[in-house]
């Protein structure tokens, strides 16, 4: 465990907001934070558990460092797999002063045992585990200090339901960003960063990442690489080059994106097709797929999920160039007889 996220390697620490007007975007969550925090600063007591989910990149681990921040408590960070037994969690949680937050990412990733050391531990403070094995087992319970678990997760639905009716404080889906919003958050960070920008290079980075901050301030970095070694200015122009080197199109698809695209379209006429069998015919994982690549893609409108597995939308096929679907899925025999949907 540690006090600082390690593997946010993307994401300078100097570009994380770090006060609640620094941080763009997510208001309905800010709006309601701001007041369960303010009532649990008047109560002085700390904020119930909270569980944040929703696409990798938007800012879970953010909105947890500023509630610390902002409460003044210390974080602790740990995540779902790091937690392997249920000696880890009986040590992170024994070692937590009142007041602390305890950060768990990837929660979805906790295994069962660990989860039911942290049921009693969230309802009412009480560390309950067994120690040895047989008829000599006990059973020891101890009270822990008053602590604020904060959890993030990319796949709500593989936490169970006994672990998601215990965060008190609430639940909060983080959505994507509007390209404004990213744009703001583009050009604070150049200013961070002191990178010179032109206005149209900051819509050109803001239009293709994905409405998220993590992967605006990736682009603006390699934007700004490109600039540097060309020896260009920021602007369009560098942009469009510097992310066409990086395989990324006009609407902010990456190459695997595409591919699994043009797969479903290739392989299995347009879908339907489970998820497990895209992964496959792309060997990667399923759970990449359903974490980073199908949000993006279903938010624009070029995939769908459906209840006998995802299908393509002739936007899809309009954006890969390939001739319009026909009714009965697959490709049109012709592809001029638009008139044919
Ligand atoms: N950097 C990353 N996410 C941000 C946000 N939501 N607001 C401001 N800067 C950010």
């Amino acid at each position: 465990m540690s006090s600082k996220p390690e593997n946010e390697y993307y994401l300078d620490s100097s570009l994380r907001p770090s006060t609640w007007e620094e941080y763009i975007g997510q208001d309905h969550i800010k709006a309601n934070l701001h007041i369960l925090l303010s009532a649990a600063r008047e109560r002085a007591h700390p904020p119930e558990h909270l569980l944040f989910y929703g696409p990798p990149g938007l800012g879970k681990t953010t909105l947890a460092y500023l509630i610390a921040h902002e409460m003044g408590a210390q974080i602790k960070t740990t995540s779902g797999p790091a937690i392997e037994k249920v000696g880890d969690v009986a040590s992170i949680l024994t070692n937590l002063s009142p007041g602390d937050i305890l950060f768990i990412d990837e929660a979805h990733r906790l295994n069962k045992l660990i989860e039911e050391v942290l049921y009693p531990a969230m309802e009412s403070g009480m560390l309950n585990i067994i120690i040895g094995k047989g008829p000599g087992a006990r059973s020891i319970q101890l009270p822990l200090p008053p602590f604020t678990l904060i959890a993030a997760t990319t796949r709500i639905s593989l936490l169970s339901a006994p672990l998601r009716s215990r965060f008190g404080g609430g639940t909060f889906r983080l959505e994507f960003y509007s390209e404004e919003e990213i744009g703001l958050i583009v050009e604070r960070s150049a200013h961070i960063l002191s990178v010179p920008i032109e206005e149209s290079a900051i819509a050109e980075i803001a239009r293709r990442s994905r409405f998220t901050p993590r992967i605006a301030n990736q682009y603006l970095k390699r934007a700004r690489d490109f600039a540097q070694v060309k020896q260009r200015p920021l602007n369009r122009g560098t942009v469009r080059e510097a992310l066409t080197l990086l395989e990324i199109d006009e609407l902010g698809l990456s190459s695997v994106d595409r591919h699994i695209l043009s797969i479903i379209i290739d392989k299995f006429h347009g879908g339907p097709v489970g998820v497990g069998t895209i992964a496959t015919a792309l060997s990667e994982e399923e759970s990449t797929i359903e974490d980073i690549n199908e949000p993006y893609l279903i938010q624009l409108g070029l995939l769908e999920r459906t209840p006998r597995g995802r299908t393509v939308t002739p936007l899809a096929y309009e954006h890969l160039g390939y001739p319009p679907a026909s009714p009965a899925g697959g490709l049109a025999a012709d592809p001029h007889q638009k008139t044919l949907l």
